[in-house]
């Protein structure tokens, strides 16, 4: 109990040299305790790969409470009025929303996202990706993220979208900004920035919505725009949350993907030989890409109902429960030798891209834009090497790298 006791004190989600490489302490926490509170953050933190799986599918909790409860029923600060624009704009975004507002925008979102239209665009995506490589190879050492991951991953979703590729680095500039909002230490200037990014993003997003109105286009918000379900529509807040929910969780992750996973194939060059010789897909590559090195940490949720036990664990209403997913993906009880990076593991029921009802809309489209990105730098740079120490971003839960420098031979 004691070595518990150490292992909690001494978790500190700011400290480089956990963010370096967790999955040490992680691994040492899962196999002392599946559930533990972090008087820190103020959660129950899942450690177990069955834990986690289950509470993602458990209705009794939800990633939001404002459908059930007031702040002060639970106990909890009201919205700050100074970010307006920034709550307004993620009021209608499927991670911010339960049944039933969740279940009506999802089914209408699904309708416009379905995988056989995410199969239509991979020629498109394949061309993007041999346009930024040709770049790469006339660069010889190139940045993978900055000259690669990041503007192939923000083309994709922007022409998903249908948005111009040239507003790519504007829409990323808000996005980084927006995202700031998330961090548990976020001062009031990054607030104010994230919630000035936030209310340029809803107003240019509006004006879209009624140029595509006026001349349709086949893309997603067009589409969402046109979408009727049995008489239900969606309105422009929605589209617009939707279309922000969409253009920021499906830039950052992918990139992180990428970035994390060629750093693990590199540091594993009996892996990224087996990808040289065939003799492992790049789609089934991609899949021990997302266990071994998660570029999404934690999500959590909170407790709706009474009577929530977890691991043996009472849990109250109104109660935080964090999942660690990069504990839970190396967990023995599921995986064979979990901390080996197997590229032929081919698992795809990992818990990567969650479960449940929230279980990620964009999976079909991540692991479409992985697979093309992989097999594209397989292919032309077999020999790549690491050309410099690889330069992490300074957080937990959003696992990436700022920078990995590559040199072709
Ligand atoms: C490797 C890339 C990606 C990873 C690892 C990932 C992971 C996840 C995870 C774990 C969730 C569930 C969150 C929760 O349960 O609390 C999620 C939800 C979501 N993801 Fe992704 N994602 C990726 C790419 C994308 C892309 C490309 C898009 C958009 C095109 C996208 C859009 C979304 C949306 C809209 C949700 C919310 C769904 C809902 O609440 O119903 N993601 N993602």
């Amino acid at each position: 109990m004691s070595d518990l006791r150490d292992l909690i004190d001494g978790l500190d989600f700011y400290d480089p040299a956990f963010i370096a490489d967790p999955y040490p302490r992680l691994g040492r926490l899962r196999e002392a305790a599946p559930v533990f509170r972090n008087e820190q953050t103020g959660h129950w933190m899942l450690t177990r790969f069955a834990d986690v799986h289950e509470t993602l599918r458990d209705r009794r909790l939800g990633r939001v409470y404002h459908h059930r409860y007031t702040a002060a029923e639970l106990g909890q600060p009201e919205p700050d009025p100074r970010w307006a624009a920034f709550h307004q704009h993620e009021r209608w975004s499927l991670l911010s929303l339960e049944p039933p507002d969740h279940t009506r925008i999802r089914r209408l979102v699904s309708k416009v996202f379905t995988p056989r239209s995410v199969a239509a665009l991979e020629p498109a995506v394949a061309a993007l990706s041999r346009e930024l490589l040709d770049r790469c190879r006339e660069l010889r050492t190139f940045d993978l993220l900055a000259d690669y991951a990041q503007p192939f991953s923000v083309a994709v979703i922007c022409s998903v979208l249908g948005l111009p590729r040239g507003d790519a680095p504007r829409l990323l500039d808000w996005s980084h900004a927006i995202v700031k909002m998330y961090e548990l230490r976020a001062s009031d200037e990054m607030k104010a920035r994230a919630d000035q990014a936030a209310g340029e993003f809803v107003d240019y997003t509006k004006a879209l919505i009624e140029a595509k109105r006026r001349v349709p286009d086949g893309s997603l918000i067009s589409n969402l725009v046109g979408v009727t379900d049995g008489g239900d529509r969606l309105t422009d807040d929605e589209i617009v949350s939707t279309a922000v929910v969409l253009l920021e969780a499906g830039h950052e992750a992918t990139v992180n993907t990428l970035g994390n996973g060629m750093r693990a194939l590199l540091d594993h060059r009996d892996q990224w030989q087996r990808l040289i010789d065939g003799e492992v897909d790049p789609a089934v590559a991609v899949e021990e890409l997302l266990r071994y090195d998660s570029p999404l940490q934690m999500f959590d949720r909170w407790v709706l109902e009474p009577g929530v036990e977890i691991a043996g664990r009472s849990m109250a209403v109104g109660d935080r429960v964090a999942m660690l997913f990069g504990s839970a993906q190396r967990d023995p009880r599921r995986f064979d030798a979990p901390d080996r990076f197997d590229v032929g593991r081919g698992d795809p029921a990992h818990i990567g891209f969650g479960g449940g009802i929230h279980f990620c809309v964009g999976a079909p489209l991540a692991r479409m834009e992985l697979a093309v990105a992989l097999s594209d730098l397989v292919r032309r740079f077999p020999g790549v090497e690491i050309g410099a120490e690889p330069v992490r971003h300074p957080a937990f839960v959003i696992r990436g790298l700022t920078e990995l420098r590559l040199v072709v031979p």
